[in-house]
């Protein structure tokens, strides 16, 4: 007999088939949101730079790239929308036949079991590079509200799936839900940058759609890194004014605020593993210091452990080829 008093975890280690039966934690591709920047022109598949495998595609590239996404089987994508002009209003977010819309009415009668969420912010259309209108240097929260609102609409109307505004002034959900009901799109549910900090980690995302601040940054409207309770306030207001899922954006730094935004909400968490977050990787891939394959999948397993139902990544393509082993 084993009178020796120590508890052997590694019983449930010994093999890979034992190890897969009491793993908790499984990454799907079905879990998987594909964000793609969209490009107003012709003849556009331009790398960004900062993020290798990343492109801005017009119109014309589009079919490629949403045919790879529906052959892979992930289930959406997200767009963001980078317009040929840009003015102080970002009046190209809510024009009908803006980047976006357009984009949206070609994948929907391309792939209509494609789901289209559509990135409901005019930080990509204003000159000033900043999410609302702007006044003598400052932010505008609630005549940005309206603007807000028709871009939503625009994008529903051209037949998006899911609104995901990501604009951070206070009262966006609630003006974005009763414009959809008013506009009899009532069905069509809102994904809400609910806890949405304000990071360093966007850097190369800006570099995609052109949409640094032209001046200043954005620590009025998103959030202080520093915070955690502030993140339970955020998405509690978001849940009260009809969000029915709710992103916390970035993904790796903010682990612990995700676990707890889904344990008091219980609602879908989407976590948001920002453009940042995809070029260290692929920075210290591409020198040899890591293992691409294993970190993407870590990462995205881990991300799940911790809260989230569903990713967005720029890292979908690739994790689901490395799921099915090619
Ligand atoms: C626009 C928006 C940003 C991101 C998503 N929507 C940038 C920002 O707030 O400056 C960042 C996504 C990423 O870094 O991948 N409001
Ligand atoms: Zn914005």
């Amino acid at each position: 007999m084993n009178t020796l008093q120590f508890a052997r975890h590694r019983r449930l280690r010994n093999s890979a088939a034992m190890r897969s039966m009491v793993r908790e934690t499984v990454l799907n591709k079905e879990d998987l949101i594909y964000p793609i920047f969209v490009a107003e022109g012709k003849g556009i598949r331009t790398e960004v730079s900062s993020m290798p495998g990343v492109f801005n595609l017009s119109l014309d590239h589009l079919g490629e790239e949403v045919d790879e996404v529906v052959s892979l089987g992930i289930p959406a994508v997200l767009l963001f929308g980078v317009p040929e002009h840009k003015d102080a209003e970002g009046t190209e977010a809510y024009h009908d036949h803006g980047i976006v819309q357009e984009a949206t009415r070609f994948i929907k009668e391309r792939h209509p079991d494609l789901l289209v969420v559509a990135d409901t912010c005019l930080c990509e259309y204003t000159d000033h590079g900043h999410c609302g209108l702007i006044e003598e240097g400052r932010i505008l929260n609630d005549p940005s509200l309206d603007l807000l609102a028709r871009t939503a609409v625009s994008q529903a109307k051209a037949g998006a799936d899911i609104i995901a505004p990501s604009n951070m002034m206070d009262g966006f959900v609630t003006v974005i839900r009763q414009a959809l009901d008013e506009a009899g799109f009532e069905d069509v549910p809102i994904m809400s940058y609910a806890v949405k900090y304000a990071s360093a980690y966007y850097g190369p995302f800006r570099e995609a759609a052109g949409s640094t601040p032209q001046f200043g940054d954005r620590k009025t409207y998103q959030m202080d890194p520093a915070n955690r309770l502030e993140a339970i306030r955020e998405a509690q207001s978001d849940i009260e004014e009809g969000a029915d899922m709710l992103i916390v954006k970035p993904a790796l730094s903010y682990m612990d605020v995700m676990r707890e935004v889904k344990d008091f909400s219980g609602m879908p968490v989407v976590a948001y593993n920002v453009s940042g977050e995809y070029s260290m990787v692929k920075a210290a891939a591409q020198n040899g210091w890591v293992d691409e394959e294993k970190i993407v999948m870590e990462t995205l397993t881990s991300m799940k452990r911790a809260g989230a139902d569903m990713i967005i990544t720029y890292f979908a393509k690739d994790a689901v080829r490395y799921m099915e082993g090619n």
